[in-house]
């Protein structure tokens, strides 16, 4: 087995997949950055790790709601050095689905990437984690739990991440540990799913801490349950500042 371990991180060209890529990367793990659309932010990102050290980084492309492309990522993501210690489904997409409006379409891009790919992933790299007794982190949300307004297809691919987390935790136990984060609110949402500032500020309102977190919070928290946590599965940590401790 290869000195340094080796993790799949989904969505892993910017934003949170980003943080954790260069957070894992200054631990000593080498990478497998999945993207769809953000080539050239993979690329980029995979260019400015192997220069920090070489053959370190390295891109693949997949749409996660496509079953073939899936399967070519998750054999291509244990070819490449022949190992994999952790599955980071951090992949997702998000954005209101109110009831009246709400497709079929919809519902299946948003359970694709934040239920059934994660799903998929870890059937198909149970073996490789087995044998690398590794682990699988999936990234949910503290609205699995909290029902967020008008994103209720969201919410419950989110909750059936949560319950993914619980079932293979049970399931891949003792070899693969696998756990969830609950971001609150990180890095706020893009194009379609974008706040206005009163809608931010409402939201920074109810934060214990009383400001949003940083990307690298996830990160610390994924290399927390990665490196220091050998006697932690099946649990899902809010990283929220507190904001899950208000009603
Ligand atoms: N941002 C927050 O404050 C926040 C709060 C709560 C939970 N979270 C969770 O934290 C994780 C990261 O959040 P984020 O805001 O950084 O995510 P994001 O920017 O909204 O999405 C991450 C990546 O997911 C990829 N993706 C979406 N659908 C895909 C598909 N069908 N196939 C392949 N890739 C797909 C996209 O890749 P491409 O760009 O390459 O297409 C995108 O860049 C997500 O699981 C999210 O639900 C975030």
């Amino acid at each position: 087995m290869n000195a340094r371990p080796v993790a799949l991180i989904t969505g892993g060209a910017r934003r949170i997949g980003a943080a954790i890529a260069a957070h894992l990367h200054q631990q000593d793990w080498n990478l497998v950055i999945h993207y769809r659309r953000s080539g050239s932010d993979a690329t980029t990102l995979a260019e400015r790790l192997n220069q920090q050290r070489t053959n370190s980084a390295f891109t693949l492309q997949a749409d996660l709601a496509n079953m073939g492309e899936l399967s070519v990522l998750a054999q291509a993501a244990c070819a490449q050095w022949g190992q994999l210690n952790a599955l980071i489904n951090n992949a997702s997409s998000f954005y209101p689905t109110p009831l009246s409006q709400a497709s079929e379409q919809q519902w299946d891009d948003l359970f694709a990437s934040n239920l059934k790919a994660p799903f998929f992933l870890s059937q198909q790299l149970s073996q490789a984690l087995r044998a690398s007794r590794g682990c699988i982190i999936n990234i949910a949300d503290i609205h699995a739990e909290r029902p967020l307004k008008n994103h209720s297809i969201y919410c419950m691919a989110k909750a059936g991440n949560v319950m993914l987390t619980k079932t293979l935790a049970r399931e891949l136990a003792p070899e693969v540990r696998v756990n969830g984060i609950a971001p609150g609110a990180i890095a706020w949402p893009e194009d379609e799913a974008a706040l206005s500032d009163s809608e931010q500020h409402s939201i920074l309102n109810k934060i214990a801490l009383e400001r949003s977190g940083e990307p690298e919070d996830i990160a610390r928290t994924v290399a927390f349950l990665l490196n220091d946590a050998p006697y932690i599965t099946g649990q899902i940590i809010a990283v929220d500042g507190g904001r899950s401790l208000q009603q």
